[in-house]
């Protein structure tokens, strides 16, 4: 393999060509817009000038990295690439669409994989002409610094995906664990209602933010409070998965938290909108 594209180039899909890129594989990033491309090598300049900072990278290596990292507006540009991520919006009828263009766009052989948070992984695949080889291909936030990747079999992805799939996530140097496909699979299904309970809390005024993290953090050895890591997430993903896990279960245990609706109506949606459950300095970002 030798080109991997990415689709979406926002918190997570410029993590993702962050760590394509330094693996050694040209990259190919795709976005709607030229300022959304701009914004995420941004991030990804930010994050390697981290790196050179405390010694871990060489300038010459960052350079070499950035070099590796092409950006288009134009989908077309994935009709070269060996392994394509889509990273765009939690929306299932935009991932849907996205994947029927992809499978005309690319090779045959090529592995299609979904970043999704928890929409179906056989549905995404039912778009293409090879749902064998479609996979869920979940990295965690922020994607240069956590381990997991999360990798869904949907219902008809083959052996086959799976192994080259697993040794793409090594390659990144991550761990895979093998989930089956379910809504949320198993990290938002175990974390995204405790978000959502912690939202509760609030709304409830039974606790500040202040104090429902710090009871979560001092308290369950949480590296970081349930609503401050759903600022770091993205209060509109943290909602998408919400309604999915809702939808998917028709449980009304999975009931998002108005307060979370609100938020993601004002706008408010966490770190990378300047205001979630507290206030950023987005010019730092
Ligand atoms: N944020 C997280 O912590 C996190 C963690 C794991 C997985 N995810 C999943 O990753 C995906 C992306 O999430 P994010 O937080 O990076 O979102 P984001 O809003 O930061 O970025 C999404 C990007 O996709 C672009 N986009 C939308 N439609 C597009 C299209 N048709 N073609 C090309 N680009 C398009 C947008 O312009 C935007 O730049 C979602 O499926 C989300 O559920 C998010």
């Amino acid at each position: 393999m030798k080109t991997f594209a990415v689709i979406g180039a926002g918190t997570m899909g410029n993590g993702i060509a962050n760590v394509a890129a330094r693996s050694g594989l040209k990259v190919i990033l795709c976005d709607v817009k030229p300022e959304f491309l701009a914004r995420g090598l941004q991030a990804i300049d930010s994050s390697l000038n981290r790196d050179v900072a405390k010694q871990r990278l060489s300038d010459e290596d960052k350079n070499r990295i950035i070099r590796r990292i092409r950006t288009m507006t134009e989908l077309e540009a994935v009709r070269e690439a060996d392994f394509v991520v889509e990273a765009i919006i939690e929306d299932a009828d935009a991932k849907l669409a996205l994947l029927a263009e992809l499978d005309e766009i690319t090779k045959p052989e090529v592995i299609l994989a979904s970043n999704t948070s928890s929409i179906s992984i056989t549905k995404l695949a039912a778009a293409t002409r090879r749902p064998d080889r479609c996979i869920g291909m979940h990295f965690m936030n922020p994607v240069p610094v956590m381990k997991l990747v999360e990798i869904i079999r949907g219902l008809a992805t083959s052996d086959e995906t799976f192994a080259a799939t697993r040794a793409l996530a090594e390659r990144f140097g991550k761990t895979a664990v093998e989930v089956n496909d379910a809504p949320g699979f198993v990290s938002n299904r175990v974390l995204m209602p405790m978000i959502n309970e912690a939202v509760f809390a609030l709304y409830e005024g039974v606790g500040t933010a202040e104090a429902i993290d710090e009871v979560m953090k001092l308290g369950m050895n949480h590296p970081l409070g349930p609503l401050q890591l759903a600022d770091l997430i993205g209060l509109d993903v943290c909602l998408a998965i919400m309604n999915v896990l809702f939808d998917g279960f028709n449980d009304s245990k999975y009931r998002p938290c108005p307060l979370l609706k609100k938020y993601v109506d004002a706008g408010w949606l966490g770190k990378k909108s300047g205001r979630g459950f507290y206030r950023y300095d987005v010019s730092d970002q």
